[in-house]
């Protein structure tokens, strides 16, 4: 197995989470990091034990490294992604890939002409629960899908927000708790249904409303691909981050995921299938276990080719699609198809 160099724009809360499946994948090795905050970046490269670059215009030119991951605040993804590609390297971006429909069709194209590949971080899609459920809902033994209700309810602070001022502001979030939080929620109701057709929502302000400029809260109906109906709501103000609550509705019984445990209820029985433990080391439980998972998937894409396990950009782009939906719904008041 040969060794692949990977460079990690943007050192914030998340990164750690790229650092340790770095850390953890065969093959792979952290060479440089790059961070616009020099004390910090140059304090942590110590730490990990390599490079430091300010600019990461800088880090592109070095031809030892093959993959960039881009761990930066929304606006900054499109150019950085354009650039990477544009200076032969592999991408792996955190989502949302880009602030809006627009952005993506940019960077589509430009994935389309590069040569090396463009990965998508949606975690959640690697946890056990959500396997099981694509592999329950494939065998048909709960027969057709009637409905999927979801409910994400976590909390941010007004200091998780002025503490990264990029944050809560639509020219550099694109939005706050659909396109930052409940993206993964969107993705994985998209995934498990095979699409969105359309959708009617509302997003609004509560108790962030002094802070930021975006929403805290938000919450749809949507007509799924399969004719079954999506019930989504999501909020910033709990108390706490409970994990997420979501419930598949069949023809011959339901699957139930609450407390990151998967429940079968049918036939008047309700038998647990699997529960994602946990990460170990920094990874935040709310966020999902799989970041290792999706690094090491992405970097058996670049060892051994074919993209069947990693999340390439025209996946990526239907979340985008659905939170854009959902926004222009808010300001329209009236359903929103979605074409994708
Ligand atoms: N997958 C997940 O579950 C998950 C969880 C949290 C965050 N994220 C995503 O990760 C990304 C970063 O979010 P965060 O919360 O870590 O942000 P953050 O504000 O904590 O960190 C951003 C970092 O980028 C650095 N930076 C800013 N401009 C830069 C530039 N021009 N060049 C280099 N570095 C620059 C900042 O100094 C900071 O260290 C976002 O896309 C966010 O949506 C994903």
């Amino acid at each position: 197995m040969r060794a692949i160099n990977a460079a990690i724009i943007g050192c914030g809360a998340i990164h750690i989470c790229h650092v340790e499946a770095l850390r953890h994948t065969p093959g792979a090795h952290l060479h440089a990091i790059v961070d616009t905050d020099i004390i910090k970046g140059q304090a942590l490269a110590a730490t990990y034990g390599c490079h430091f670059y300010q600019d990461y215009r800088e880090m592109l030119q070095d031809q030892r490294i093959e993959v960039v991951h881009i761990c930066t605040p929304h606006y900054l993804h499109k150019t950085m992604i354009l650039d990477a590609l544009a200076a032969g390297k592999t991408v792996f971006s955190e989502k949302p890939v880009g602030m809006n429909s627009l952005e993506v069709a940019d960077i589509a194209e430009a994935a389309n002409r590069a040569s090396g590949i463009l990965g998508v971080c949606y975690q959640n899609r690697y946890n056990p629960t959500s396997r099981a459920i694509r592999d329950v809902l494939a065998s048909n033994v709960l027969g057709k899908m009637l409905s999927i209700k979801a409910a994400l309810t976590w909390s941010r602070s007004g200091g998780y927000y002025t503490e990264s001022p990029w944050r809560g502001r639509f020219a550099t979030e694109g939005g706050s708790l659909l396109i930052n939080q409940a993206i993964h929620t969107l993705d994985l109701m998209q995934w498990f249904a095979g699409g969105i057709d359309s959708v009617k929502g509302v997003v609004d302000s509560g108790p962030l409303a002094g802070t930021i400029e975006t929403e805290d809260s938000a919450m749809a109906t949507f007509v799924l691909h399969n004719g079954a109906r999506g019930l989504f709501w999501a909020t910033n103000n709990h108390t706490t981050d409970s994990p997420l609550l979501l419930e598949i509705h069949c023809e011959k019984g339901m699957l139930q995921l609450r407390d990151n445990t998967l429940w079968q209820i049918a036939d008047g029985e309700r038998i647990s299938l699997t529960n994602d433990n946990p990460p170990t080391g920094n990874g935040k439980n709310y966020w999902g276990i799989g970041h290792q998972k999706a690094i090491e998937q992405f970097y058996q894409a670049i060892q051994h080719g074919g993209d069947s396990n990693y999340i390439n950009i025209n996946q990526a782009a239907k979340s985008i699609h659905i939170v854009e939906a959902i926004y222009r719904s808010s300001q329209l008041r009236r359903w929103i198809s979605i074409n994708y």
